[in-house]
């Protein structure tokens, strides 16, 4: 790759490329995909086909399909019926021929779910995060953006295209965002933007306390409940639900490919809200909508999961156990009330070589976390139990890590 003119300065490209791959490897940090297949009716077990002479039985611990609801047969017959009925894709924008009844019927299921008046369905819940915070902001002139510093990815990106004014909370420290929102004009719109389980370091919101807080400077408030949806609330509701304050947020956001196992994203809201992303938002008008097999999926998913908590009671029960096992190994298993099991390592190489000899050795998949999806130095590995993980597995997880935890002379925990 060479700049063709050669009055210019001829730019590198490809060194340009290479140095920015070799940034990566140097900080032990390149990410490399593990190829599986999952097996339908046996989760958590798949084939891996990653350096091995043809498929390998492998066992997945770090599926967001927590719930196994990938397989449900209610979703996968749901999705079968769709396809045969109406075909694969949707064949267009909402506005162009791709808002389809299975669209309009789930965004009623969810915002039922929610409490709310109106839902709209995103491709994915990064999509709907970046198009609802970046497209609210531009319909508020002035407007000034609250954000946990552990928001996602998705969030910051959305608050970033709003190119509004933002501040920036300490995690979860009501007494941090109280002092900004009291630092600003009293007369300027506010969004507070949040989750309610941070997924990577397990830990919950005050969401009551943050609506207090809303309600004292005249805020709107935003909630991911992405990693909570399906899991939490006695309807799947999320944790809105469970602590009985949905009805305080203005806007509940959720995705459909975690624990309703499928794939999109979607956000409830007042009837008017819903109208204002749904005209405006440029990631919600310009993109063919979520194939109607999806929705199928996802509708019968949310479905099952306001009627079922079996699974929700199984998958918790399933991280309980995994937490007490791995913290009676004395391994350094994060303190966390939710249903996601961090094991903390620290470093980013270890981690790495940790999940690999975990898979070549043990036929256990679980992929290391670094940065930027945590900060420098917390590298983990994130355990994600669900109700198809038995105990014989669990001992078989723990021993193995007992094995390599002496082995790389890792620290344990205090
Ligand atoms: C907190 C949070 N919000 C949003 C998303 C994006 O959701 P999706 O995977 O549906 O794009 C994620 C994905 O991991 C997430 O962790």
């Amino acid at each position: 790759m060479q700049s063709t003119d050669s009055a210019v300065p001829a730019v590198d490209y490809s060194r340009v490329f290479n140095q920015a791959i070799d940034r990566l490897h140097a900080e032990g940090r390149y990410r490399v995909f593990i190829d599986i297949l999952r097996n339908k009716g046996m989760f958590p077990n798949a084939r891996c086909f990653a350096g091995h002479n043809g498929p390998k039985p492998i066992t997945v611990w770090c599926s967001n399909d927590y719930l196994a609801m990938g397989q449900h047969p209610k979703v996968v017959a749901a999705m079968e019926e769709a396809l045969h009925d109406v075909g694969a894709g949707s064949g267009g924008t909402r506005n162009i021929g791709g808002n389809t009844h299975y669209h309009i019927e789930l965004e009623h299921e969810l915002a039922d779910l929610h409490g709310k008046e109106g839902a709209l369905l995103f491709t994915s819940g990064y999509v709907s995060n970046e198009a609802t915070l970046s497209t609210l902001a531009k319909i508020m002139p002035g407007c000034i953006i609250y954000s946990d510093e552990l928001n996602h990815a998705s969030m910051i990106a959305g608050i970033r295209n709003a190119g509004c004014e933002k501040r920036v909370f300490r995690h979860n420290d009501l007494a941090h965002l109280e002092e900004l929102l009291a630092a600003d004009d009293p007369s300027v719109p506010k969004l507070i933007a949040f989750e309610s389980v941070y997924s990577m370091d397990a830990d919950i919101a005050p969401i009551a306390e943050i609506c207090d807080l809303a309600d004292k400077y005249n805020a709107l408030t935003y909630l991911d409940e992405v990693h909570a949806v399906g899991m939490y609330g006695a309807r799947g509701g999320g944790i809105s639900e469970r602590e009985d304050v949905a009805h305080r947020l203005t806007i509940i956001e959720g995705t459909l490919g975690k624990a309703f196992g499928v794939m999109g994203g979607y956000i409830t809201a007042d009837q008017v809200i819903i109208d204002v992303i749904r005209s405006y938002a440029p990631g919600f008008i310009f993109t063919t909508s979520l194939s109607p097999v999806l929705v199928a999926g996802a509708l019968a998913s949310v479905k099952h999961l306001k009627a079922s908590r079996a699974e929700r009671d199984g998958q918790q029960a399933a991280a309980e156990q995994l937490k007490a096992l791995m913290a009676d190994a004395g391994l350094p298993v994060m303190q966390s009330t939710t249903h996601i099991v961090p094991l903390m390592v620290g470093d980013p190489v270890k981690a790495k070589k940790i999940s690999d000899v975990l898979l070549a050795e043990y036929g256990v998949y679980v992929q290391p976390i670094n940065y930027p999806t945590v900060p420098r130095g917390t590298e983990r590995l994130r355990f994600t139990p669900g109700p198809a993980h038995n105990e014989a597995m669990m001992r078989e997880l723990v021993d193995a890590l007992v094995e390599i935890w002496g082995r790389l002379e890792l620290r344990r925990a205090a």
